[in-house]
């Protein structure tokens, strides 16, 4: 059934651990977390579930992140540092391929995520001239 090596639910309660413990050190993620989560045993359950979901179509998550995440204080740098420390964290803890795929699959979600919130992606169609400007630059 598990289509990527090294990835089944084991392999994500030990990434989701160690992310989070990372993530509570973290001078700038630590305090948002500090702030919302007071029972981490219970958050870390809650993204086993979402990644067991997400990866592994377990269908053990239905919660709404986009309005939970809509409601935090949170910037395209913010999100950036989120990515990077999970990068850093699937790439220690996980198999080469399933490290690609939760790298791939947290970057799109991340992705449309930020739309989501209203935020601007870094690097992303930053500079799009306003309507009608582009007629006029012809041969100039
Ligand atoms: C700047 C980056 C981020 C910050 C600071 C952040 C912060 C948080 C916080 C504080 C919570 C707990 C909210 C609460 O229980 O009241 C939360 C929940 C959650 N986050 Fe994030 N997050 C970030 C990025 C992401 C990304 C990139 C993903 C997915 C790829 C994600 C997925 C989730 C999910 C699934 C939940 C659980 C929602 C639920 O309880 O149903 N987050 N996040």
């Amino acid at each position: 059934m598990n289509a990527i090596p090294g990835l089944d639910t084991c392999a994500i309660i030990a990434l989701v651990d160690r992310f989070y413990d990372r993530i509570r050190e973290d001078p700038q993620l630590g305090p948002i977390f500090a702030v919302r989560v007071h029972d981490w045993p219970a958050h870390k359950n809650t993204m086993v579930a979402f990644w067991s979901s997400t990866t592994l179509r377990s269908g053990d998550y239905h919660g709404n992140p986009m309005a939970i995440h809509r409601s935090l204080p949170l910037s395209a740098e913010l999100f950036e540092r989120w990515q990077w420390l999970w990068r850093d964290t699937a790439c220690y803890m996980l198999s080469a391929p399933a490290a690609a795929h939760m790298i791939a699959l947290a970057e799109r979600i991340g992705h449309g995520l930020m739309l989501g919130i209203g935020l601007r992606p870094h690097n992303r169609v930053a500079d799009v001239p306003p309507a009608g400007r582009m007629h006029h630059t012809h041969g100039t």
